[in-house]
């Protein structure tokens, strides 16, 4: 899956991301299913911002994890960048859950790494074809912290954790990122300056972001918007 240019992103029609009939269940106490992602399908254009939206429980986060090889499906396909996900398992899987950048809404640092320590931490092993450091100081820049880059964590505000959390997912280059609620911790000015960082990342890089997102107002910022109920989409 190569990262795709802005410029290149308007006229391909290839989806990135292409969901077909897939779902996932878990079992309830009493050992019934209780169907968490039922029967999705979904095209997504590379390049774009998805809002993912629904009430509490209608399946976003479990869809994310799906697509993002978190989790593994129960039927149906997922294939990113033409490649087909469900089935990955081993190296091929830690290298597909490497190249697509994970946002969630709790931050999710390492307290007792750095910013920088955080940003590099899920580097690719051995990758040499750039300098871990400089490009890490680079993201810290893109998302605004060129000056925070030796605190930890304690020490930052949640939109600042949260920006840290994003230069994390970016240090692969990932063609797709994912974001499970990003700004559900966060007043809303500071929400939207992460919606900004974002959507920023779709226009500049090409970057394709889904994200999950129960504000109505942040929804309408993306490219589309699609509905989950009980499992189900509804738009
Ligand atoms: N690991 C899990 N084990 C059991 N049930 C789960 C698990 N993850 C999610 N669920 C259930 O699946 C449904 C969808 O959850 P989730 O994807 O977290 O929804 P959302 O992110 O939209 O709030 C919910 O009923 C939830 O309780
Ligand atoms: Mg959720």
């Amino acid at each position: 899956m190569e990262r795709t240019s802005a410029a290149t992103a308007s006229t391909v029609t290839m989806p990135l991301v292409c969901l077909t009939r897939v779902r996932k269940s878990f079992p309830l106490p009493d050992g019934a299913p209780l169907v968490a992602v039922n029967d999705v399908s979904l095209a997504i254009a590379a390049g774009t911002a998805i809002a993912l939206t629904g009430p509490s429980g209608s399946g976003k986060s479990t869809l994310l994890h799906l697509i993002g090889a978190i989790e593994r499906s129960d039927g149906g396909t997922i294939e990113v960048g033409g490649q087909e996900v469900t089935g990955l398992s081993g190296r091929g899987l830690a290298a597909y859950r490497r190249r697509v950048g994970f946002v969630f809404q709790r931050f999710h640092l390492l307290p007792t790494l750095t910013a920088l320590d955080n940003v590099i931490a899920p580097l690719i092993p051995f990758r040499t074809d750039f300098d871990k450091v400089a490009r890490a100081h680079e993201l810290l820049a893109t998302v605004g912290l060129a000056d925070r880059a030796a605190a930890l964590p304690s020490r930052l505000s949640g939109g600042q954790q949260q920006r840290v959390a994003i230069a994390r997912a970016l240090i692969n280059q990932p063609a797709l990122l994912l974001a499970d609620e990003p700004t559900g911790n966060l007043d809303s000015q500071t929400g939207t300056a992460i919606v900004d960082l974002l959507l920023r990342l779709r226009d500049e890089q090409g970057t394709t972001v889904i994200m999950a997102t129960h504000d109505t107002a942040i929804a309408a910022r993306c490219d589309r918007t699609v509905q989950l109920r009980d499992g189900c989409l509804t738009s």
